[in-house]
């Protein structure tokens, strides 16, 4: 069609209504992605099982993530797991419990937190109790779900698979929310990226960025707004920063483009973190537009680039816990066509 028009057009001619077709275009393009997320996302609801499961697994990971933090505040979660517990019941009051090994493993984390406090010898509100038992005995009045149990292990053994096999070595490696005080050097950092760069990407032009912050009130500041890191993130003794490059794409078919290849490379720089023994946790950059523009001046970052994710990122203690952070049956995700 391009040629085609291009054919018929005198060049001065085309060269004036092509950037009018591709505004229109894009915009047209967009308009088709805004309908299909709000029909199809939970942005107007949890209105399917699916939808349901997902904020269960978003809400019962924020209690792993409260349940293996560097310092733990005990009683933590008075506002989050209620909410949790509501879910849970619409859950198991409407669809099959025993079909879902995430809201199964959402009421065993419900049983860990109250065993957790336990061994503690802190005494849960008695609200929160009364609450999250509820659910307990509505769960297990279908079927008995035993608690979950988070992850705690030394540093040799989380690594152990460093140089491993590779499906061994990418089981291995977990969001880590514990770091020591240990410097990353600089030259670690620069194998890291360059491992990193034998990421794939479109047409190969490589659009990732990496901007890395190491001054801790920096980090503060962008983790401040960031949102997702409280507990933990002050002590990264890295924050890495990826963005991709806008200017490489173009057209209505390329505007997700810098997403994928700005998730492709933030995934290896993951692995490659991993692979040289330091603990990492990936943080969300997916902002609406005020908390966008917020990040963009904290890290003093150009507009062309957009943000793809943060990492940060530490040399880990002896000694750490790790969320479970439970995967989804296979079957739920793989099918033949
Ligand atoms: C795009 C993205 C954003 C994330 N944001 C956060 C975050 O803000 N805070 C956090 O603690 N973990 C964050 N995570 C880490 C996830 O919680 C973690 O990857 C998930 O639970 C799977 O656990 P695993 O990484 O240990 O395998 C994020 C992960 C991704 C991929």
């Amino acid at each position: 069609m391009r040629e085609f028009v291009k054919k018929l057009l005198p060049r001065s001619i085309f060269n004036i209504v092509r950037p009018i077709f591709q505004c229109w275009y894009v915009l047209y393009a967009y308009l088709y992605d805004y309908v299909r997320y709000l029909k199809y996302s939970s942005s107007l609801g949890y209105t399917s099982a699916a939808k349901l499961e997902s904020i269960i697994v978003m809400n019962y990971h924020v209690v792993e993530k409260g349940l293996t933090m560097p310092k733990t505040r005990l009683g933590f979660g008075k506002d989050r797991i209620p909410r949790l517990c509501d879910f849970c019941d619409r859950y198991i009051l409407n669809y099959d419990l025993s079909a879902s090994n995430q809201v199964q493993h959402a009421v065993g984390v419900l049983k860990e937190y109250l065993d957790f406090h336990d061994k503690r010898e802190f005494s849960v509100q008695q609200e929160l109790k009364t609450r999250i038992l509820r659910t307990v005995n509505l769960a297990e009045s279908k079927l008995r779900i035993n608690p979950t149990k988070q992850i705690d292990i030394t540093r040799e053994e989380y690594f152990k698979f460093g140089t491993g096999h590779f499906p061994d070595f990418a089981s291995s490696r977990k969001s880590i929310r514990n770091y020591s005080s240990e410097n990353i050097p600089d030259d670690t950092m620069r194998l890291v990226f360059r491992t990193a760069q034998t990421s794939p990407s479109a047409c190969n032009r490589q659009t990732a960025r990496v901007h890395v912050f190491s001054d801790k009130e920096k980090i503060k500041e962008i983790l401040d707004i960031q949102g997702g890191s409280g507990g933990f993130g002050y002590l990264a003794n890295k924050l890495i920063v990826i963005t991709a490059e806008l200017g490489a794409f173009g057209g209505a078919h390329e505007r997700y483009q810098a997403y994928i290849d700005g998730g492709m490379f933030a995934m290896n720089v993951l692995y490659a973190l991993h692979a040289y023994s330091i603990g990492c946790c990936i943080l969300n950059c997916s902002n609406a537009p005020y908390k966008d523009k917020k990040l963009q001046k904290a890290c003093n970052i150009d507009k062309n680039e957009v943000f793809i994710a943060m990492i940060s990122c530490g040399f880990v203690p002896e000694r750490f816990s790790i969320a479970t952070s439970q995967r989804y049956e296979l079957e739920e995700i793989y099918t033949i066509r």
